[in-house]
């Protein structure tokens, strides 16, 4: 991905109002100090989104979506990252620096004109390959199928594809994975004789190709594009760029093979990716839940299906927010998507979506694998195994639901609810934890960062987080007049990007005097803490191992100022 110098990011969020940004989009009305309105990322009918001018954030209290302007185009048009600040960029007249990152781009775009060549010549190169499009006929894909999906075909030659590109394009044509070198270094076409099917990014642009044996002995049945500049296949999904203009439809149907979406597609069933011979990553469903609320997984009806459910089951637990749905499909032993649809029709599939099993089921299958549930024992064993699952469900409807149910069937009632907690963290007569609440208030007004006291070690306090804490003071002493916003950009990328979105809101209620009040009273509380904390293990270290003269003035000095 091309980098973008952080700085850019800063300067273009001071230029740009998220307000100009969402209210073309969103009816907005002005409710106080913010603006609020129906949030267009959830179904309500009264509105719980709202926009805040002053922190630059917009923030919906139904479904949690939240972010800066940056992040509002990525979710609502569906951009990723580099388009929406150039987007965003172009709009308040600013450029995009030409930086390290924009020689990615120049090369990438280069590496997409060769794939789009690769890709008319074996379109060009089907139409004379008889064999082939009787292959096709024979499968049940129309002509017309095959034009959208943009099927081609390689020839049996060692360069039918090279040598239809110049001499200064056969590095860039490497690059792409179209070629590739044996053990005397000569270069050769990877795809020979195969079926072509290529694999687009989610705008529709040549990233890859797939090509399928056409021959019964030709092996393997399937070679994919290896992994490239432009391709990275956890990240990809056969048919994406097709599906979502589909994305009204209430969910996607997530297969296994090009020809499952091609087949469902030629039956009228457009709503429906491929992942490209990996299994399910954690990408492809937060990609998925950015366009459907409800994912349909659809395997064979073999053991390898049945494991690579559970596989999936595993990588969504952390994703499984409330409001979205996840199901899984076993189709009857021997069928994949394509071969049921082509010979019992797309009715016959809908019928088999119906009866696809819930998420929760399925859980409730996997857990109780190899268990006898009449026993006591069985039992134990059941609500055992699934706390660590539990426990990864986000927070929500659906984990205290799992909970109970799990409860349920081992007999343990609701007497041990504690155990779906996640572990306590330290609690403070402050009630949410202060380290939350600094954080809260460092994101809020950064120019509080400035006055955070040299002498407060929070390291010395046993909470998770203190590295945020760091990460915030450095930013903003690189940046003194850092806005809230910015900040929040400056932890895209990381692990605690969303918990950050989430703290932004905690004091809205207060304004910019309280605030201060409020981190003052939150500093000294924590050095309060600190100070006992250092105060505790000095008088230990004193009874086992004595203490040095400076520790002795350290603890006189920690005593005398906590009596004050
Ligand atoms: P399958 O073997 O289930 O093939 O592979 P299929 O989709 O039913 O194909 P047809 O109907 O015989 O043409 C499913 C997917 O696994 C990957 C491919 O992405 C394929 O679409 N695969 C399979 C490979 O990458 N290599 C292989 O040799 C086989
Ligand atoms: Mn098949």
């Amino acid at each position: 991905m091309a980098f973008i110098p952080k700085e850019f990011i800063e300067n273009l969020l001071d230029k740009v109002d998220i307000y100009e940004v969402v209210s073309p989009r969103v009816h907005l009305k002005k409710a106080g100090k913010d603006y609020s309105g129906l949030c267009p990322f959830h179904a309500e009918n009264t509105p719980s989104f709202t926009v805040s001018q002053q922190k630059q954030f917009y923030h919906c209290f139904g479904c949690g979506k939240n972010g800066t302007a940056i992040s509002f185009l990525m979710d609502y048009e569906g951009l990723d990252f580099v388009d929406a600040v150039k987007d965003l960029a172009q709009k308040a007249g600013m450029e995009v620096p030409q930086q390290a990152g924009s020689y990615t781009q120049k090369t990438n775009s280069n590496l997409f004109e060769v794939t789009e060549k690769a890709t008319r010549i074996f379109r060009h190169q089907l139409k004379a390959a008889s064999h082939v499009i009787e292959y096709l006929k024979n499968r049940g894909i129309s002509g017309q199928t095959a034009q959208i999906f943009q099927l081609g075909y390689a020839l049996d030659e060692w360069d039918g594809l090279s040598k239809r590109f110049e001499l200064n394009e056969q590095d860039l044509l490497k690059k792409t994975g179209l070629t590739t070198d044996n053990e005397r270094n000569q270069t050769y076409d990877k795809f020979r004789n195969r079926l072509m099917f290529p694999i687009h990014d989610r705008r529709g642009r040549v990233i890859a190709f797939g090509g399928r044996a056409i021959e019964a002995d030709q092996k393997p049945k399937y070679l994919n594009s290896p992994e490239t500049e432009l391709f990275h296949k956890s990240n990809e999904l056969y048919g994406l760029h097709l599906a979502k203009k589909h994305s009204n439809e209430p969910y996607i149907l997530v297969v296994e093979g090009y020809m499952d979406v091609i087949a469902l597609h030629e039956k009228g069933i457009k709503n429906a990716v491929a992942t490209l011979g990996t299994a399910t990553s954690a990408q492809h469903i937060q990609t998925l839940f950015k366009s459907w609320d409800r994912i349909v997984f659809c395997f064979d009806g073999d053991s390898a299906g049945v494991q690579a459910a559970e596989k999936a089951l595993k990588t969504a637990l952390p994703l499984y927010l409330d409001r979205k749905i996840i199901d899984f499909l076993f189709l009857p032993e021997k069928e994949d998507p394509d071969s049921y649809v082509t010979k019992f029709g797309a009715e016959a599939f809908h019928e088999q979506i119906n009866d696809a099993v819930a998420y929760s089921d399925l859980l409730i299958q996997i857990l109780s694998k190899n268990i006898n549930l009449n026993s006591l024992d069985g039992k134990a064993q059941l609500f055992d195994k699934a706390q660590p699952y539990i426990n990864q469900l986000p927070k929500g409807n659906f984990k205290q639901i799992m909970g109970k149910k799990i409860a349920e069937i081992s007999g343990i009632e609701q007497s041990r609810p504690q155990v779906f907690n996640q572990p306590k963290q330290q609690q403070t007569q402050h009630g949410e934890n202060p380290l939350r609440k600094l954080i809260s208030l460092l994101m809020n007004s950064p120019n509080l960062c400035a006055k955070m006291p040299q002498a407060l070690n929070l390291h010395k306090l046993s909470f998770k987080g203190v590295e945020i804490v760091d990460k915030i003071v450095e930013i903003f002493n690189a940046n003194p007049h850092i806005s809230s916003a910015a900040m929040l950009e400056h932890f895209r990328d990381s692990e605690y990007s969303k918990y950050l979105g989430q703290l932004m809101r905690m004091y809205d209620h207060l304004d910019d005097q309280q605030k201060h009040l409020e981190f003052n009273d939150l500093v000294k509380y924590l050095q309060k803490m600190t100070s006992q904390q250092e105060i505790n293990r000095l008088r230990e270290k004193q009874l086992h191992t004595g203490l040095s003269n400076e520790e002795k003035q350290t603890l006189v000095q920690l005593l005398h100022q906590r009596h004050q």
